[in-house]
């Protein structure tokens, strides 16, 4: 199986290749058959062609890959985020990659608490426009867009998904006092959906008091729902929890087709880019994620261990309490992964 490696910009560039070798090795070990190809989507594709999302690339991408893993779009020489928009939101849409899983394990706690964000409608559905008066901004409009089509088959999939992994408790995060249309739309097809699981139990809370009461005390979330922009900003939160944005993981799925993207939730990092101090934890276990989903799970598993030893580690980069850079952390994950596999070659055979 071919994977399509889109490294994009900034700490993209660094974290992404830094993470390859870890899935070469288990790729041999366990006799995957993955291969990777990496593309050079991004900012300096497009200053210098004018080229975001190359024309066929889509077609090619579903026909060609089994997967695409990403690491981040982002430069401050595109302010509008125009090639981001372009590449990212149009490989997510484009793919149809509806539901965006943000799963976050907030520090201290032995249980990932399992986020699901809308991918593709909402304020992210390209619906609005700009009315300019003397060349400058007088009228800015972006729709928040929803279809019950749209909202049945991600909270469909979400709740099957929470109810098959042993979760009881799912809550939708809304805005339904300020924004009601789509606010009405989400609650009645969350209880309508929540109907089919017995076992589950919902609720849902204002975006703004559920951020209050996540960061004051995550323990009683299991299962989260939200539209495109909340599922957004909560996972930024989610990644707080954790310990910071170098740990968030994320994939974005189709379903149906079992088409989906991997990519760490944060972004191209430019206040740390070039400096060789990127974290490439997050992009390393959405590479786990891409495992997982691939049926790949015994790959996974020693991945997610060595993962952990290294972060324990003082080769660890700033953000996760070491003194190392990406080099050094990888090079213990390498290490740890290598001892790992080769204990286990010797318990098997030996
Ligand atoms: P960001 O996520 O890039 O960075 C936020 C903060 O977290 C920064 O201080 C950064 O140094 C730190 N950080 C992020 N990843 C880290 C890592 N792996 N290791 C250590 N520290 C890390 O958010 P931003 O600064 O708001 O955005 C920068 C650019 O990235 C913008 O252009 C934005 O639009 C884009 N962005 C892209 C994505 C994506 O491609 N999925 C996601 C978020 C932001
Ligand atoms: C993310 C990012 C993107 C989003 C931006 C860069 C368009 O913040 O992946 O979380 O809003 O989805
Ligand atoms: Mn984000």
């Amino acid at each position: 199986m071919r994977i399509a490696v889109v490294p994009g910009d900034g700490i993209g560039g660094e974290v992404v290749p830094a993470v390859l070798p870890a899935l070469s090795l288990l790729s041999d070990h366990f006799r995957l058959g993955l291969s990777f190809e990496t593309f050079d989507w991004g900012a300096e594709r497009w200053l210098a062609e004018g080229v975001g999302l190359p024309s066929g690339a889509l077609d090619m991408l579903a026909s060609d890959y089994g997967a695409v893993l990403l690491g981040a779009l982002g430069d401050p020489r595109i302010p509008d985020m125009a090639h981001g928009r372009d590449i990212l939101l149009g490989l997510r849409r484009g793919l149809d990659l509806y539901v965006n899983y943000r799963p976050f394990t907030p520090a201290g706690s032995d249980r990932a608490v399992a986020l699901f964000r809308e991918n593709t409608q909402g304020l992210y559905a390209g619906v609005g426009g700009t009315v300019a008066q003397g060349g400058r901004p007088a009228v800015a409009i972006d729709e928040c867009v929803y279809t019950r089509e749209t909202v049945e088959r991600f909270l469909r999939y979400c709740l099957r998904t929470l109810s098959d992994s042993g979760r009881k408790r799912v809550t939708l995060v809304h805005k339904s006092n300020a924004v009601p249309h789509t606010g009405r739309l989400w609650q009645e097809v969350f209880r309508a959906e929540l109907d089919r699981h017995p076992g589950l139990v919902g609720s849902d809370e204002y975006v703004d008091s559920f951020c209050y009461h996540l960061v004051r005390d995550s323990s009683p979330y299991e299962g989260i729902v939200a539209s495109n922009l909340f599922g957004d900003i909560v996972s930024d939160i989610g990644a707080a929890l954790m310990g910071g944005l170098g740990l968030a993981a994320s994939a974005s799925i189709c379903p149906e087709t079992g088409y989906a993207l991997f990519e760490p939730v944060h972004g191209s990092a430019p206040d740390i880019a070039g400096r060789g101090i990127a974290n490439p934890y997050a992009t390393a276990t959405a590479a786990a994620l891409m495992l997982d989903h691939l049926g790949h799970h015994s790959a996974a598993v020693p991945l997610r261990r060595a993962l952990a030893s290294a972060a324990r580690s003082d080769a660890a980069t700033p953000d996760m309490g070491g003194h190392g850079t990406t080099a050094t952390f990888i090079g213990e994950v390498m290490a740890c992964l290598e001892k790992d596999l080769s204990d286990e070659s010797t318990v098997s055979h030996g």
